[in-house]
């Protein structure tokens, strides 16, 4: 039991982050539900246009799921067996998943340790002749050095995916994440910065790659109007195996919705991360470093705790902290031994990493009094461990 001395009636109940649903979101929902369209209508490319315009993109492919847009990058860029792709390891598994659905080959290549991001150097290491992507994941919201990352993909000729769904609305330079590599997937679940309730997408400027992914997303079918009038009005093929990645149109409209206010919910996570680190600031628990130059989104606020994390984890549970462990490096999972025969060592900074990070409750709805508690709650954990 927590040491604390809250009544149970009067604890909080704070989860690691949550969505934040207001009228006018509900209002664009219910709009689409009384028109035509469910599916496959306007308010998808609305959707696609204002997430492409945000980020400076000139494609937004609009799917299912962050892990459908990852798998989706994968397809338009071609990759199948043979091929290896850069990921790291301090991620959701989606991220390795996505090259592995596609038949090619995740390689980890390991993060920096202050700030858990994929490593330039390691990633140089890791490149083979097989190599045709570096996946770069913006981890907590911080996007990776791609400045670093870039020319390294330039001069072996291979692609540069960022993995944002961390990271919708974070810089770096001026430049929003979405438009800082070849492709960029983001994902629109609940505890993101914006919600479809499963939802994802792909940037891209290559329009090459978007109408690729436009098919995969449907069946791989295409519909060419030529040959519709040549053969008949209801002609299509299907031109190569794809899924039903589609999101519905109600989706988008909650999602394009909830994006007029994603600067404003990035300001308040930004006051909460400032007021974390102040707290935390000469302790002995310390935060991740954030890179010079960019703007943070926040969407995790991960601290290591110096001993002891699974004690504190369930004492921040008793107390009702919902805090959280991101991530179990990907290499370590049983799938990744069995396929592949990875396992302990290969990605020491991750594995080292693991065993001290501990995300904190960060979402816009939080209140100061909410951090305050969060941030008492931790120092009696660690007290008593
Ligand atoms: C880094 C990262 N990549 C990919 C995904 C997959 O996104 P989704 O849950 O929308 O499929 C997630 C989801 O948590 C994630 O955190």
């Amino acid at each position: 039991m927590s040491s604390l001395k809250l009544l149970p009636s009067l604890a909080k109940r704070l989860p690691y982050g949550r969505q934040q649903i207001e009228e006018d979101d509900i209002a664009a929902v219910v709009k689409v539900l009384r028109s035509d369209w469910l599916t496959t209508g306007p308010a998808i490319d609305a959707f696609e246009v204002a997430v492409a315009r945000y980020v400076g993109a000139e494609h937004g492919v609009a799917v299912s799921s962050g892990t459908a847009a990852l798998h989706a990058a994968m397809y338009g860029l071609g990759l199948g067996p043979g091929d290896e792709v850069i990921v790291p390891p301090m991620t959701f598994a989606a991220t390795a998943n996505a090259a592995v659905f596609v038949g090619a080959t995740p390689v980890f290549a390991d993060v920096d340790a202050d700030t858990l991001l994929i490593d330039p150097s390691e990633v140089s290491r890791k490149i083979t002749s097989r190599t045709k992507a570096i996946v770069a994941v913006d981890y907590a919201g911080q996007p990776c050095d791609y400045e670093a990352l870039r020319p390294i993909a330039a001069k072996h000729g291979i692609a540069l995916i960022a993995d944002g769904c961390h990271a919708l609305g974070a810089r770096a330079d001026n430049r929003c994440v979405g438009s800082l590599a070849d492709m960029t997937a983001f994902s629109f679940h609940p505890v993101k910065h914006i919600t479809t309730g499963e939802g994802g997408m792909v940037t891209t400027d290559d329009a090459g790659f978007a109408q690729r992914m436009r098919t995969f997303r449907n069946h791989g079918i295409t519909t060419d109007h030529r040959q519709r009038t040549e053969r008949g009005m209801w002609f299509y093929e299907m031109a190569d195996l794809g899924f039903n990645y589609r999101i519905s149109d109600f989706q988008c409209a909650l999602g394009h919705s909830q994006l007029n206010k994603l600067d404003v919910w990035i300001s308040r996570r930004q006051e909460i991360a400032r007021r974390y680190d102040a707290a935390f600031a000469g302790t002995s628990i310390s935060g991740l470093k954030t890179r010079e130059g960019i703007s943070h989104a926040y969407h995790l606020y991960v601290i290591r705790v110096p001993r002891n994390r699974q004690e504190v984890f369930v004492r921040l549970r008793d107390a009702g902290i919902g805090a959280n462990v991101h991530y179990i490096p990907v290499h370590l999972h049983p799938f990744y031994g069995e396929r592949f025969g990875y396992g302990p060592g290969l990605c020491p900074v991750a594995e080292a990493a693991y065993q001290q990070i501990l995300s904190l409750p960060m979402y816009p709805a939080m209140t100061d009094d909410d951090v305050d508690y969060t941030v008492d709650c931790v120092f009696e954990a660690i007290a008593a461990v």
